[in-house]
């Protein structure tokens, strides 16, 4: 369809050679989903296929321990990266956000808690799985409202005794919850816990996560560059409470007849029943080692992305017709057209090799049921995207929208 590239395109920035497998007209702008992944995290996958394909936690012959040791290193890197003590916390690997956060309440302890508190702008993620704990728990379920600037509207008072969970940047708009650590402290103060999905935030927002002291941050590696993994980092205090029912090979050091004992002295196992994904594990060491040293443009990958986001915010800003739900520049960015509905907005995007989202992203009750939104159509940016990429899609934004 509209693949001629407009008079105005500079290719002042070419894509990073991690990229380089790219096709040049593939614009993926999906990121919020799924990051695409850089040659070098590749890489680290297929060297453990091809060099020490063993299992971890359980052998003495050579690749295994070779596992154990890459295994152990990316859960310290993990915890570093995230500006936390490896003496407070425990690293653990899972399937994904979703299933860390599930895995985390579903152990809580009845009888500990007083109330379940989450907010209006969370993702199903967050939203369904604190339902179905206030449930379990017998106890009321809060929900309080995210501001325009992504901060948490709530009174100290009103936190008695509870399990709060959040999400840390947004997935509609990229909004960060500005005032996470005053929540974590005022939560502990009430008695409670604060659990934060961070499986935005992780790529390129941590910083807002250091020396936060969250009780649990759940994470896809998927969503920052790695290969499809959950991570779960969560205190060595809150581990210690819950009540292990996933339960299966390589967390135990005794079974008798009746009953067994947890490794002592290897809390993550605690939250990893069976065999784990060490290719998955591994790349999201060459992920997070990666992330640390490349700099698209000449730039740390925040601004980098500021950049981008701000050309891209600018040029759907000026379409007429288009409306923005976002308020200010992000990665991720959700538009919405008066004429033209976005699954069709969608699909003639993709027709000009521009892959983004259109619907409501998982947070079906703030967007449909709150908002009385209409579906929205999200470009989230990642590293392996250029300056064309972004001039590409207004043009192309600026010809389909016109009706
Ligand atoms: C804010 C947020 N939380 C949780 C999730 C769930 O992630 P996953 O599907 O990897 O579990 C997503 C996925 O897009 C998300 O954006």
């Amino acid at each position: 369809m509209f693949r001629r590239k407009p008079e105005n395109v500079k290719n002042s920035i070419i894509r990073l050679p991690e990229f380089s497998y790219m096709k040049s007209d593939d614009i993926y702008l999906d990121s919020s989903c799924q990051s695409p992944r850089p040659q070098p995290v590749i890489d680290s996958m297929s060297e453990y296929y091809k060099k020490f394909n063993a299992c971890g936690g359980r052998v003495k012959y050579k690749w295994g321990q070779k596992v154990d040791s890459e295994v152990e290193a990316t859960r310290e890197l993990v915890i570093d990266y995230l500006g936390l003590s490896q003496q407070d916390y425990v690293c653990s690997f899972t399937l994904n956000t979703t299933y860390g956060i599930n895995t985390i309440l579903s152990q809580l302890p009845r009888d500990k808690y007083a109330q379940v508190i989450t907010s209006d702008a969370e993702h199903n993620s967050v939203f369904l799985p604190t339902i179905v704990l206030a449930k379990r728990l017998g106890v009321n379920r809060k929900l309080l409202n995210r501001n325009d600037y992504g901060g948490l509207n709530y009174d100290k008072n009103d936190l008695n005794r509870a399990v709060i969970v959040l999400n840390s940047t947004s997935n509609i708009d990229g909004r960060l919850l500005v005032n996470l650590k005053q929540i974590i402290k005022d939560a502990h103060d009430m008695g409670g816990i604060v659990i934060v999905d961070a499986a935005q935030t992780v790529a390129h927002f941590h910083d807002i996560l250091k020396g936060c002291g969250a009780d649990a941050i759940c994470f896809s590696a998927h969503k920052m560059y790695a290969a499809s993994l959950g991570v779960v980092v969560i205190k060595k205090d809150l581990l210690k409470t819950l009540i292990i029912g996933l339960i299966g090979g390589g967390m135990v050091i005794a079974v008798t007849e009746q009953n067994y004992t947890l490794h002592p002295d290897d809390l993550a196992s605690w939250l990893e029943p069976g065999l784990q994904a060490y290719a998955e594990i591994l790349s999201l060491k060459s992920a997070i080692e990666w992330l640390k040293t490349v700099r698209p443009n000449g730039q740390a990958p925040p601004e980098y992305l500021e950049m981008l986001s701000k050309k891209l915010f600018d040029g759907l800003s000026e379409i007429p017709g288009l409306e923005i739900f976002n308020t200010a520049p992000s990665s991720v960015i959700s538009v919405y057209s008066r004429k033209i509905d976005a699954h069709r907005l969608a699909t003639f995007l993709s027709a000009s090799g521009i892959m983004v989202r259109s619907g409501y992203f998982c947070c079906h009750y703030y967007l449909l049921e709150k908002l009385k939104m209409p579906p929205l159509l999200r470009f989230s940016i990642g590293l392996h995207n250029t300056e064309d990429d972004i001039y590409q899609t207004i043009e192309v934004m600026k010809k389909i929208t016109k009706g």
